[in-house]
């Protein structure tokens, strides 16, 4: 794929594919990581005299208007990290959009309604892509984080026009491939979070690429509960469990390590403060159930982590959301953090609860990168690839 640099943006109608899918309530923005993150590449292209005219989807409104999804709720968190103005056209294509684009000078910057109004969108239908394309001269894509979607605003436009990755799609590639494409060994990989069955392609990737696998969060029931442990009252899928012996017997044969629990926190209640104890995984109590990794498993966590050279990490390790199941996940990665700090340890981290655990553990700022990508970066560690990278050429 080409740079923004190797694109002629001057005087140029710039269609910019991005990711502002971010958090409203009541009409505000609580959460403006991905538009931040953004303005790098509206403001370099702008700064070279192009035309901005900002594409992007908001929520899943499945083809029709739906005034809540609108896209001009975000445009004051938009022109507030931007630092300049800009404006907003009813529609995407048609003639709301191509008035609002003639009206464009160069340098100015044009935030088009929410592409998924339109079925054409999701279908990733040609004509609506040439609708699309009518309006600019060149495309850019700086949506790492929908780039598993292969829609008409993030994959058919590109053959459709001169493309180029943004500042944040080429940062998310280049960091994602120095983890697991051509990473400095060992890795370690922490993988968390509920339910194995929503990572099992992921699982099956990793062990292949990575030098130990830690898995934690309730999917490491499944994995206890396949080498014969009771796992009491705890969020397991025992219909997985044959998967799991499978996963376990392909990291074996790659020479794969997995960590799994060695003592859990447990608990009868699934409350704050719920009384509970550690024990080792082999005695979980039959009427309780197991919400954290305990202090001996987090503490080789800890050790696989100062012995490795580069760590991604998707997935708590327990029930974060609630204290004091945090307590594994938050030291972890206060760990990661530490030896990233001190230059022994790459680590990248990505995926839907991992940002929010990270930030609750006050390190995300620490950790070499984090993706801005749930659904992407789950797909990406899975090694699939991804529509929206491939569109913009390999
Ligand atoms: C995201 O928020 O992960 C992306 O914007 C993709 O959104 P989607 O899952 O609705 O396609």
């Amino acid at each position: 794929w080409k740079t923004i640099d190797e694109l002629d943006l001057a005087g140029k109608r710039v269609l910019l594919r991005v990711d502002v899918n971010v958090p409203v309530e009541n009409g505000r923005v609580t959460d403006a990581t991905r538009i931040a993150r953004i303005a790098p590449t509206v403001t370099d292209i702008a700064d070279k005299g192009g035309r901005v005219i900002l594409l992007a989807h908001f929520d899943r409104p499945k083809g029709k208007v739906v005034p809540e999804m609108s896209l001009r709720q975000i445009l004051p968190a938009l022109e507030d990290k931007l630092g300049r103005k800009v404006a907003f056209a009813e529609d995407c294509v048609g003639e709301a959009a191509q008035a609002a684009v003639d009206a464009l000078s160069d340098g100015e910057v044009l935030l088009l309604e929410n592409t998924r109004f339109h079925p054409g969108e999701e279908k990733n239908d040609p004509d609506f892509a040439q609708a699309l394309a009518h309006l600019g001269d060149a495309y850019v894509n700086d949506a790492f984080s929908a780039a598993h979607r292969a829609h008409a605003s993030t994959e058919a436009l590109a053959r459709l026009l001169p493309c180029a990755a943004g500042r944040l799609m080429a940062e998310e590639l280049q960091a994602l491939e120095k983890a697991l494409g051509t990473p400095d060994r060992p890795v370690v990989a922490v993988v968390g979070g509920a339910k194995v069955s929503t990572k099992l392609d992921l699982l099956s990737n990793l062990v292949e690429k990575v030098d130990t696998l830690v898995i934690g969060g309730g999917m490491a029931n499944t994995f206890l509960a396949a080498q014969g442990l009771d796992v009491g009252k705890s969020l397991c899928e025992h219909d997985l469990t044959g998967t799991a012996k499978e996963i376990a017997q392909k990291a074996a044969e790659k020479g794969c390590t997995i960590l799994l629990p060695r003592d859990v926190v447990v608990a009868r209640e699934f409350k704050a403060g719920a009384e509970s104890e550690t024990v080792k995984a082999e005695d979980t109590p039959a009427d309780a159930m197991i919400l954290d990794a305990g202090p001996d498993s987090v503490a080789h966590v800890e050790m696989a982590l100062e012995n490795a050279k580069t760590l991604v990490w998707n997935g708590p390790l327990g029930a974060f959301e609630i204290e004091p199941f945090d307590r594994g996940t938050v030291t972890a990665a206060k760990k990661a953090a530490e030896l990233t700090k001190a230059g022994k340890l790459v680590s990248v981290a990505g995926g839907g609860d991992t940002v929010a655990a990270l930030n609750a553990a006050g390190v995300a700022q620490d950790f070499s990168y984090v993706s801005t990508a749930g659904g992407a970066f789950l797909e990406w560690m899975e090694g699939k690839v991804l529509p929206g990278v491939k569109a913009l050429g390999a």
